[in-house]
């Protein structure tokens, strides 16, 4: 029997929390989301521009996605021509883990930390296009968990590393300084691994479900880079 899911939606009309769901934070909604399609978009765009030129081995790729109960970056990714078995979903809650499970898409049921020391679906070994940390979280919450997995990806040559990072609670300038800081840090991560930050694809900062409206919801900032080899 399909179970059915406690959804909350993003942006207005918001309804209160259910304090019923405190041990499993309910599902949040981010669908007709004019912000999050533009950057799904972008993204994907980007992962299979590298797929069509990558010279090596077609069936072992991962792009590694963070993704609700709607699936809209996995949805964007297939809609370009990624296919669902090369897609590795990481869930914390257990509601949309198992959804994504149940529509037979590859996932890994924890968090980013935890998957760090798992050797699920063999992430680690098999080169990595990408990876969209979609996380709605805030830089220094969620950092540590998205460098372990950094830190154990197969990286290749043009790999796209994808954030969205919430700013809640923090000035402009504040933010501005985390991620700076945030972004230091992953090129060292990725210096000993023998790459760097080719260039930063695109910035996109919204607010609210409307491109072009500026909503009272937290500031979302989304960055996008392409890493390179680093030539010695
Ligand atoms: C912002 S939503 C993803 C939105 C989606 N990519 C889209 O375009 O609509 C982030 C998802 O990742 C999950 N999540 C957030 N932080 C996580 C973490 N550290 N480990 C595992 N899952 C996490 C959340 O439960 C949520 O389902």
């Amino acid at each position: 029997m399909k179970k059915t899911i406690n959804v909350i939606k993003c942006g207005r009309g918001r309804p209160p929390k259910n304090k019923n769901l405190v041990s499993n934070p309910a599902v949040k909604e981010f669908k007709n989301n004019q912000n999050k399609t533009f950057v799904n978009f972008l993204f994907s765009s980007q992962i299979i521009f590298l797929k069509k030129q990558h010279p090596h081995n077609l069936n072992n790729f991962i792009v590694g996605v963070l993704d609700s109960i709607e699936r809209n970056t996995c949805n964007a990714l297939m809609a370009v021509g990624i296919q669902k078995q090369e897609i590795l979903l990481v869930e914390q809650n257990s509601d949309i883990a198992l959804s994504h499970m149940n529509d037979g898409f590859q996932t890994y049921h924890g968090d980013l930390k935890s998957l760090a020391t798992s050797t699920a679906s063999n992430w680690s070994q098999r080169v990595c296009l990408g990876w969209y940390f979609d996380m709605f979280g805030t830089i220094s919450t969620q950092k540590d968990g998205i460098f372990s997995v950094i830190y154990n990806l197969n990286l290749t040559d043009g790999s796209i590393l994808a954030f969205t990072f919430c700013r809640r609670g923090m000035t402009a300038q504040n933010y501005k300084n985390q991620k700076a800081t945030f972004i230091n840090q992953l090129s060292e991560h990725l210096k000993l691994k023998g790459f760097e930050l080719n260039s930063l694809l695109f910035e996109h900062n919204y607010s609210g479900k409307y491109m072009f409206d500026k909503s009272r919801g937290s500031p979302m900032d989304s960055f996008v880079y392409a890493i390179k080899l680093t030539q010695n």
